[in-house]
């Protein structure tokens, strides 16, 4: 019983017990590679577009044609080498084991000439035991990558391959790369419609040594559960031990639940095994009574507190400590029976939660920057700060790193994780599996802990695709399907049950749910708005009625694109002719085929673009296709959330979450982002703010000309005071509404409460905006508010505009900064007033070369004078601020 000595002495004297050691290798490293006549030296972690950027070997890759004219750079190969000295002391353990947490893609690895691996799948942790190898001083690692647009064109064209797996390219308006799906890297790093082809290469995460001789700690993986019985919680522990190599691994695990007065600890003895595997899973459970814990909730609901749990493995002669956070929280995807179909809604600690939120695509397209913690941060901020409390983390991405989960669990913003897999169909070859089932392992034990991952599902789309026949597969629909069903079902869905039996999945999205798998997983409809979660886009109907969008249970994707901000495609452009939307330039950034003119005629359908001769179109061009997407997303947002809790006479609604597509971008690009590249909240994003807002009142048109009122507030409880909604209208020419008509409203955590109905051709003629209904609903609007007993606004205000605004005569505002004054000593926080004569649409402000954020922006302006926040990134002065601030609305005289 060797194994007890040290814990013997472990707790006689604490240092007894050596740690292992780990020596880490990142730094600076040397490249080789095309077009270098010398080594280079370059940072690892990093990637070969961050490395020869840095080096000045690539121009930034980003600014126009940059995409285009470094496709040379993903069809290169490059050897990554370091030399690094070992000391006798790290030789002297029995494993000495070379880990990457992130090799990008394939490489082979080299220690002093001898191979000693290879790699193929980025989303996977990397170790070998190279204590053979290495000797004490000197030692040379090279890693040396073949290019992955190589590699997937290769093993697309395998001979031994049964048949072809779609599609083979990307549509051409993609400029993408052919067979991403062949290789298990970021999908959108051979293109996407959003984003440009990059088809990255290298060390992008952690690389180090790791000398021991018991175990290490690989992953802990803790998940609260709830007792369904009584206020008690079980913490269900595995520890992923790794012994480096085939052998007995011994010593005690010690679990610690530190709950902050006190702390709860259980202990185990390990037996050490012959022929043990390598890699043993220890389960531990520690029961909790719930007055011990705070409940953990998402944004807007509660608070995110979050414990420590530490797991120590004590070993013959050394000890490993590893440290995760739990949250106390239950999460079920809720699949009840309706009158029709099934509803699909999340419930947290037992309350139906709306889910409000967008889809992310990576943070940054080359996955090294994307581990930037900058980025991340001021991403799930922007998101936190307009009352999302739903990310989906997007399957053509990558699985974001560790920081990225830790904000969600900070701020409470809940993870709808999609495999990697998007918008193909995908190999079921053993060696395909198999590569895949070692990243679902990987994945799934390195994030296993967070309690705001809610949800896993099997891939993008991908469930559709093979229904509707989008790549061609009709002709060996069985046999796709079969493949389908061994990669999602039988080894992903496997492997989920296996790991985190209390997590749920989905093996689509969007999927029918429950329904899905009734149907032998691949329904005959994966779309139907009765089941699970839909995905819907029209580029050709009206965007901005509610009559063009479905009513489903939960509504995972919907979008539209937008330009970005001027200010940053200074970025990619040095010339503003380039954003005319037949410009070669635009087109080569535009990705969606013919989205340019798309965006175009959706806009023309709404609003009229100045004439394209006109000196400030493209400034008209980007503003206008903020507005387009604004209201188009803010319309169906509130669309769906008017159907919380309230079911059609056709068995439609019930609707529980709306995820719009998409919440950040990779370049500058017309894209469906509400955030740009640099940044810079669109429109969409400072509406969000608004349409998301925990308690919201929207009316909506119906075809028959009513106008229904509806109030929604996502809260657990209501709160303790008298509300009222209020509806005025107004006259475009006047800041006096003609009419004030209030209402009482009893909220309802549960449902989409209807306030009133009104005949709006009567409501309209009453006020004196014309008898005749057509004439009517080009002179007025509809604008609503919900106070408290003393007048009070509760809520930001909403509109409705009865009649297209392209037929309205909008009367010409003058609208002014009439101040702007610092209310910090710092010089980040500044007040904004903004004036004007007649009710002004889209009132938007623009701090140009400032970066900050606005306490609102886009608005409909119906104030003589209106206190705007701003609140700058870095330090500046009211000096600076007034030279670079703007202001614009929509019959701003420099569009007419
Ligand atoms: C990198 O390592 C490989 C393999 O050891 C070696 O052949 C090559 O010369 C090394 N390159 C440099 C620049 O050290
Ligand atoms: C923990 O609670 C569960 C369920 O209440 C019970 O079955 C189990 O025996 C308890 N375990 C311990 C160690 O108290
Ligand atoms: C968890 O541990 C970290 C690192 O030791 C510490 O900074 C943090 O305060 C701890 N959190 C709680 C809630 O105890």
């Amino acid at each position: 019983m060797a194994a007890s000595v040290c814990v013997v002495l472990f707790v006689l004297s604490a240092t007894f017990c050596s740690a292992l050691q780990r020596q880490s290798l990142t730094g600076e490293w040397t490249l080789e590679g095309p077009g270098l006549e010398a080594p280079l030296s370059v940072t690892v972690p990093g990637g070969i577009f961050s490395n020869l950027m840095d080096r000045d070997v690539l121009d930034n890759v980003f600014f126009g044609s940059g995409d285009a004219d470094s496709v040379w750079v993903g069809e290169g190969d490059w050897t990554y080498n370091l030399t690094f000295t070992v000391v006798e002391e790290l030789l002297a353990h029995r494993v000495v084991s070379l880990v990457f947490e992130g090799l990008d893609t394939f490489a082979t690895i080299l220690i002093n000439g001898n191979e000693v691996g290879t790699s193929e799948n980025m989303f996977v942790r990397y170790t070998y035991n190279i204590k053979d190898q290495l000797q004490v001083g000197e030692n040379e690692l090279s890693v040396q990558f073949t290019s992955a647009v190589t590699r997937a064109a290769e093993l697309a064209e395998d001979p031994n391959n049964p048949y072809v797996i779609p599609p083979e390219c990307p549509d051409p308006s993609y400029n993408g790369i052919c067979h991403a799906n062949r290789v298990r890297k970021m999908q959108a790093s051979f293109s996407w419609d959003w984003g440009p082809a990059f088809a990255s290469t290298g060390i992008w995460k952690d690389v180090y040594l790791e000398g021991f001789d018991n175990a290490v700690i690989d992953y802990v993986v803790a998940t609260p559960v709830k007792d369904a019985d009584s206020d008690t919680w079980t913490v269900f522990i595995t520890t992923y031990l790794d012994g480096g190599e085939p052998g007995p691994i011994a010593g005690t695990i010690t679990t610690t639940l530190d709950l902050g007065d006190d702390s709860e600890s259980v202990s185990m003895y390990v037996e050490p095994t012959p022929n043990q595997d390598f890699e043993v899973s220890i389960g531990l459970s520690l029961n909790i009574t719930g007055d011990r814990v705070e409940l953990w909730w998402p944004n807007g609901y509660g608070a995110q507190p979050l414990y420590n749990l530490t797991v120590g493995f004590v070993g013959e002669t050394e000890e490993d400590e590893k440290t995760v956070r739990v949250g106390f929280r239950t999460i079920e995807v809720v699949q009840d029976e309706l009158e029709q179909g099934l509803s699909f809604y999340f419930k947290v600690n037992d309350h139906p939660i709306f889910a409000k939120g967008s889809n992310e695509i990576p943070v940054n397209i080359l996955p090294e920057k994307g581990l930037d913690q900058a980025s991340i941060k001021f991403l799930m901020q922007s998101a936190r700060d307009v009352h999302m409390n739903m990310l989906r983390v997007w399957g053509g991405g990558v699985y974001e790193s560790d920081y990225f989960y830790d904000l969600a669990d900070e701020y409470g913003l809940i993870i709808w994780q999609d495999f990697m897999f998007a918008c193909a169909m995908y190999p079921a070859d053993d060696a395909f599996l198999s590569n895949v089932g070692g990243e679902v392992r990987h994945q799934l034990k390195r994030l296993g802990s967070h309690p705001s991952i809610a949800l896993w599902s099997g891939n993008n789309e991908n469930e559709g695709a093979l229904r509707d026949n989008w790549y061609g597969t009709s002709d060996n629909f069985d046999a796709f399907k079969q493949d389908y069903i061994k990669l999602y079902v039988d080894l992903i869905q496997s492997e989920v049950a296996q790991i985190l039996p209390n997590v749920n999945f989905v093996t689509s999205s969007p999927s029918n749910g429950l329904e899905t798998d009734q149907e032998d997983h691949v329904a005959q409809w994966p779309g139907n708005p009765l089941y699970g979660d839909v995905h819907f886009y029209d580029y050709q109907s009206d965007s901005w009625n509610v009559g063009t969008f479905p009513i489903p249970r939960f509504s995972s994707e919907y979008g539209y694109q937008s330009m970005p901000c001027i200010e940053s495609w200074y970025t990619a452009t040095e010339s503003l002719d380039d954003l005319r939307p037949d410009s070669d330039f635009l087109n080569a950034r535009q990705h969606h085929p013919d989205g340019n003119q798309q965006n175009v005629d959706l806009i023309n359908l709404q609003l009229q673009l100045p004439d394209s001769s006109h000196e400030n179109y493209v400034k008209a061009f980007v503003y206008f296709s903020q507005i387009l997407q604004a209201q188009a997303i803010k319309t169906q947002t509130e669309h769906y959330r008017s159907f919380k809790g309230r079911l059609t006479d056709d068995g439609h609604g019930n609707t529980m979450g709306a995820l719009y597509w998409q919440l950040n971008d990779v370049w500058v690009a017309p894209t469906w982002s509400g955030i740009d590249f640099t940044g810079r909240w669109k429109m969409l994003h400072y509406q969000a703010r608004e349409f998301f807002n925990p308690m919201l009142i929207t009316g909506r048109l119906t075809n028959d000309d009513v106008l229904e009122i509806y109030a929604i507030l996502d809260a657990l409880e209501v709160p303790d005071f008298t509300i009222k909604a209020l509806m005025h209208i107004y006259v475009w020419d006047s800041l006096e509404p003609l009419v004030a008509i209030e209402y009482p409203v009893t909220l309802d955590p549960l449902t989409a409460v209807l306030v009133t109905t009104v005949d709006a051709p009567t409501a309209l003629a009453s006020v004196g905006c014309g008898d005749n209904y057509e004439e009517a609903k080009k002179n007025c609007f509809f604008h609503f508010h919900l106070l408290d007993e003393n007048n009070n606004h509760l809520v930001p205000f909403n509109h409705l505009f009865p009649e297209k605004l392209r037929n309205v005569a909008l009367p010409s505002a003058n609208v002014q900064i009439e101040s702007i004054t610092a209310t910090d000593e710092e010089g980040y926080e500044f007040d904004v007033v903004v004036t004007t004569d007649v009710v002004a649409l889209f009132v938007w402000l623009d701090s140009h070369r400032i970066m900050g954020t606005f306490s609102a922006n886009g608005f409909l302006h119906v104030l003589p004078s209106r206190t705007v926040h701003f609140t700058a990134n870095e330090a500046t002065t009211v000096e600076a601020l007034t030279a670079e601030l703007t202001v614009t609305h929509l019959r701003d005289p420099a569009y007419l």
